[in-house]
Parts: C-alpha cells; structure tokens; sequence
C-alpha cells in the first residue's frame, strides 16, 4: 500500500518527487502529497491522483534540494484532502510520510491528548508525527536530544507496521528514513540520495540500493548517511547494484501496463526458466534451492501460503506436487494460516508465493512457519523486498516489474517456478520417471511460444469479450489443474471491471450455482482436452439446458465443445499439467478487455493497491 518518494541531494527535489510518485502510483492512489524543504518546508497535498496535486502545486512555490511525498492508500480515515499524507506535528516540528499501519494508535493517542496534544486529521499516522515532536520537544531543555533520538524513542512507543520519511523544521538540511515491516529502499547517487518504496522511481538516477531492514534508522543530511536500529547500534549499509532497467516500467507503446503485461509472458516464462532448465541436455536446477533440496526430496508435508492470485498459483502447484512428487501438498491463504492454530511440523516444508515480496499476511504467516521450525521457502518476483531475506530459500520469478495492479504474468512465473519445482523434486524421489520428466521438459519449453499463438487470437477473444462487457454476473468454471485458473480469471474480472465472478470447480455447479444461470449469465468454462473432458462436457450441457452464455476455453481442433458452446476459444494443446499456463491468457485478455469497454481504470482499480502491506 502506498508509495513513498524522498529526496535529498544538489537537484531541485520537486520534479523527482512527483515523478516518482506517478510511477508509484500502483501501490495506493487515493490523494497524495509532498513537503519541500529549503530552509523552511512547505507541504501540498490533495485528496485524487498525483496529477491533481501537480495541478495543485502549479503556481506554488516548488523550490527545494529535499523533499518527501506520498500517494495513499486509506487505512484510517476516508481520502480526503486532511488525510492525505505528508503529516504535521500540532507545534510543526516534524513533518512526515508513513506506508503502513500504527496499531496502537488509539492508546498513544488518548496519551497524547492528555499532554494537550490536538488532531487535523483521522489518521493514524499524525499521531507518530505529534509523538516523536512530544519526546523532542520534552527533551530540549538544553540537552542536544536531536530528531533522530525522538524519531528512535517514539518508535520503541509503535506496535505495527511503518515505512517513514520525516523531516524536521530545526534541521532543515537532514531527512531521516526508519522501517519496521512496510518496505523503503536508500539509492545512493552522486552527493544525492533517493529513498522509495521500491526500486522503481531510484533508477534512473541510480543502481545502488541499500534495502533497508526492520528497526532500520537511517538519517541522511550533508555529512552523508548513517545507518542505525532502535537499539541505536550502528548498522553496516548493504548496498546491492539493480539490474532494473527505466525501459522494463514504461508501457513501450501499450495502452496499460497490464496488456503489456500480458503480451511480456512468453518472455517472462523464458526469462523464469532461462540458466534453470536446459532443453537440450534436460538438466534442471533450481541454484536458489541448493541448500534445502534434500529437505525438499525427502518431504513429509508442502505447505503453500499465499494472497490472491499467488493463492492460486498456489493451488495449481498443489496438483503439480502431488502429481510429481506424490508429497502431500495443501495450500493456505495466508491471512487464515496466521490467526489459525495450523499444525506446523519441524522439518515440513513452507512455500510462501508473492510477487511484491511484501504482502502483509504472507510475511507474518512465514514468522509463524518459522518459529514453529517449518523450512520456509520464498517465491517472489522482487529481488531485495522482504519475503526473500525473511526465508532461508526459494525461487525468483524472472517475470520484471509487474506494474498492473490485476497480476498477469507474475501468475505464468510464478506457475513456471513451480512446475520446475516439482519435476525437480518428482524426478529426485521417484515420483516421476526420466521419461515423463523428459516429456515435460519439452512441453515446458514449447509453452512461450503458445502463449504467443493464444496472443495473435487477441482480436477475436476482444470481439468476443464486446459482446459480454455489460453481464452483471458470470461463473467460471474448471476441473483439476483448470480449477484454480477459474479462479483465477473470475478475480481478474472481479479486480479490474467490478463485475461480480465467482470461480468453481466444474462438478460443484451442481451444488448450488447452477440455480443462478440464465440467460443473462455468461458461463466461462475451460475445457482442454483431460481425462475429465467427457465430465465437462456434461457441466457444458447442463448449463445449454438452462440457457446459460458458454464461452469455452477448448484446445485447438475440438469439435465437440465447438457445436455447443456459444463462442469457442482455442489454446494449442499440452500436457493438461501445463493447460494452466495456456488458458489463464485468454481470461486475463477478456477481463482487461470488458474492463475498458466499461471505462474501468485497468492499471489501478478502484480501492486496490499492488502491494498490500497491511493486515
Ligand atoms: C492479483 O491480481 C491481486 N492484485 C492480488 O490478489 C495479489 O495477487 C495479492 O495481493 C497478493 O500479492 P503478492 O503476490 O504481491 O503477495
Ligand atoms: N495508515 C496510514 C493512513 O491511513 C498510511 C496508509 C498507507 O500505507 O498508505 O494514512
């Protein structure tokens, strides 16, 4: 949720700022705001869009070499002009941005209320801006007590989560930064630094990144940056070079980040299995494994926790597991595992999917994994967020930034990773022979370039999707490994055109959907060639026999389904194991194409964010 911009060097800090909000925007984009400081600060901010607040900040005075910004995504109070961040303190001390949530926030706010302290707004993070003023201005009665220490003792104050930037109005040269739980990122320039919730607005004015890690109290001013935790023990920088290029977050010619997204599939599976999988000697491994393979080979339990889509890849890679490895899988959402007393064996193995690497619920449940002695291991599309320095393993998706708030091709990455996973660890126990490994090899290889083949379809899966862009409802349904891409692309249409979906197994229509179907009610069924193919069939048939609107996910050359169904897409054939990969692409198009039609904000939906890092 939200994203965070700071600057502090020899530029005119305004223009970085607002850029770096726009391209955070997917990460919460309900009113936004920035402070400039030059010797005094000046704070602007609006409840809407950045572009708002550029407007806003038209005539003003935008001079400045610091200054801080932020694009929300409401936790405590409505976006309005009030909530919007940067935050004051009741004398103007500190001025500050914060990405997360304050769960004590109402006890140390009654605390402050009874020292005189007053509220703008309903948010609970002007309550950490008045905090850390009342411990600076309690101690200033001639001891040097600098805002870096009432920074550090209003923090040992919070329960939650917090990424902050704070400046204060005594030291107008200085910028601090702390996180606990919500992710900021220190890029290091040439006698300027950059601070971010990710990676994106820093580089292209840098690639050297310090990731800052919970308890992290980072103060930045003209001597250069010190770097200390709440125990104010000093913290060695760890800086890291990113190989992000500016050219993989633009949208290169496309209409929304998320049809780019799309159309970069087939590379982003290339570029997942690339060095891991090879085509010619069959040879696979998974380097990021290596040091918990055995663990994994002689498994009595996977546990797989995940969010959202990642959930889903989730249930896909429960079947490929217990398929290919014959170990028994179950998969968990993660904000239930976590409240949950679950049953947690030493030695049982964690798998925690998530493309931002920050999912609030995913990294508390891997804390719970931890401490119970699960091996935790990570899937994460992010190199340097939480998630992969939270797990002692674990898989990158090589799928780049995945700007659309409707995940895509994280998805396809995320299911690559685990369909190696499990012919690694399948061929490794016996579960799968070298000839069914070998086979799946090369169908895993082929896929790229069916997916570009589903892709040329495009023109017709929009024509088809025109024709149900004002249904009110619609039903997904899929068998075995197609049931979670049902679910799958009923939350893809949920998320970007706020029609309402639901996901099904095929078979369970009987059990209460069917009563819903009619004429009016678009049914979209994926029905590759499978051993359950004569059962769909039958689903298919029985949805016919109450007018339901069949739109069917077919594979290439089936005639059956194409007599019955009242409009027909083909994905080339596979092994049913990898039908995921295939029939996930026409869902993802027809959602993106009925949310346009319905003049819908594809990238950033209403009331979502990317990345959400709070419970
Ligand atoms: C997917 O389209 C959604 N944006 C959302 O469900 C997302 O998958 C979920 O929030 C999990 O995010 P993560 O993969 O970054 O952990
Ligand atoms: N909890 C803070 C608020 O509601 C920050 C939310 C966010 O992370 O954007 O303003």
């Amino acid at each position: 949720m939200c994203g965070i911009v700071g600057y502090i060097g020899h530029r005119n800090a305004y223009d970085i700022l607002i850029k770096g909000l726009k391209r955070l925007e997917y990460r919460g984009y309900d009113s936004a705001g920035i402070a400039l400081s030059e010797n005094d600060y000046r704070v602007y901010k609006c409840k809407g869009k950045v572009s708002d607040l550029e407007n806003q900040t038209k005539d003003k005075d935008i001079s400045g070499r610091i200054g801080m910004g932020h694009t929300r995504w409401a936790t405590h109070g409505e976006p309005t002009d009030n909530n919007a961040h940067t935050h004051k303190s009741m004398n103007g001390k500190f001025v500050i941005i914060h990405n997360g949530i304050i769960e004590n926030y109402a006890k140390l706010k009654a605390g402050l209320q009874k020292e005189g302290y007053k509220f703008e707004s309903e948010t609970d993070t002007e309550i950490l801006a008045n905090l850390i003023e009342f411990y600076y201005m309690r101690n200033q009665n001639g001891t040097s007590f600098s805002p870096e220490e009432a920074v550090r003792s209003a923090l040992k104050m919070v329960e939650g989560a917090y990424g902050l930037v704070i400046l204060c109005e005594d030291y107008p040269d200085q910028m601090i930064a702390a996180r606990k739980g919500s992710p900021l990122v220190i890029g290091i320039g040439k006698d300027e630094y950059f601070i971010a919730s990710d990676a994106t607005p820093i580089i292209e004015y840098t690639n050297s990144v310090i990731y800052l890690n919970d308890d992290d109290i980072a103060v930045i001013d003209d001597k250069g940056l010190s770097l200390k935790n709440l125990k104010n023990i000093p913290q060695k920088p760890n800086v890291h070079k990113i190989s992000l290029e500016l050219s993989e977050i633009e949208k290169n010619g496309f209409d929304h980040y998320m049809l780019k997204e799309i159309y970069e599939q087939p590379k982003a599976i290339r570029d997942t299995y690339r060095g891991r999988l090879n085509f010619e000697s069959k040879f696979l491994r998974l380097g990021g494994l290596h040091n918990i393979f055995e663990d994994l080979k002689g498994a009595k339990r996977i546990i797989i926790i995940a969010c959202g889509t990642s959930w889903h890849a989730g249930l896909v890679g429960e079947y490929l597991f217990e398929e290919f490895t014959r170990i028994p899988t179950e998969v968990e959402y993660a904000s239930e595992f976590r409240y949950r007393k679950p049953i947690i064996n030493k030695g049982d193995i964690v798998i925690a999917i998530s493309q931002s690497g920050e999912t609030a619920d995913t990294l508390a449940a891997i804390q719970l994994a931890k401490e119970a002695g699960a091996i935790v291991m990570g899937v994460c599309n992010v190199v340097g967020a939480s998630i992969p320095r939270e797990t002692i393993a674990g898989v990158f998706t090589h799928a780049g930034p995945e700007i659309g708030v409707a995940s895509t091709k994280a998805f396809t990455a995320q299911v690559t990773v685990l369909t190696m996973m499990a012919m690694s660890i399948g061929l490794a126990n016996n579960g799968l022979t070298k000839e069914e490994f070998t086979e799946l090899v090369n169908e895993l290889y082929a896929i790229p370039e069916k997916i570009e083949k589903i892709l040329d379809k495009s023109e017709k899966i929009k024509e088809i999707s025109d024709k149900i862009s004002n249904a009110t409802n619609s039903l997904y349904l899929g068998r075995g490994y197609l049931f979670p891409v049902a679910l799958e692309g009923a939350l893809k249409l949920k998320e970007i055109s706020y029609i309402h979906a639901e996901g099904y197994p095929a078979a369970e229509m009987k059990h209460g959907p069917i009563a819903l179907i009619d004429e009016k009610m678009p049914v979209i069924v994926l029905a590759t060639k499978d051993k359950s193919y004569d059962k769909i069939v039958s689903n298919i048939q029985e949805v016919k026999a109450r007018k339901g609107v069949i739109i069917a996910i077919v594979t290439e050359g089936d005639t059956t389904i194409k007599n019955m169904a009242d409009y027909v897409i083909e994905v080339p054939k596979s092994d049913f194991a990898l039908a995921p990969l295939l029939t996930v692409v026409p869902l993802q198009l027809m959602s993106y194409y009925i949310a346009v039609n319905r003049g819908c904000n594809v990238d950033q939906p209403r009331n979502l964010a990317k990345s959400v890092t709070v419970e």
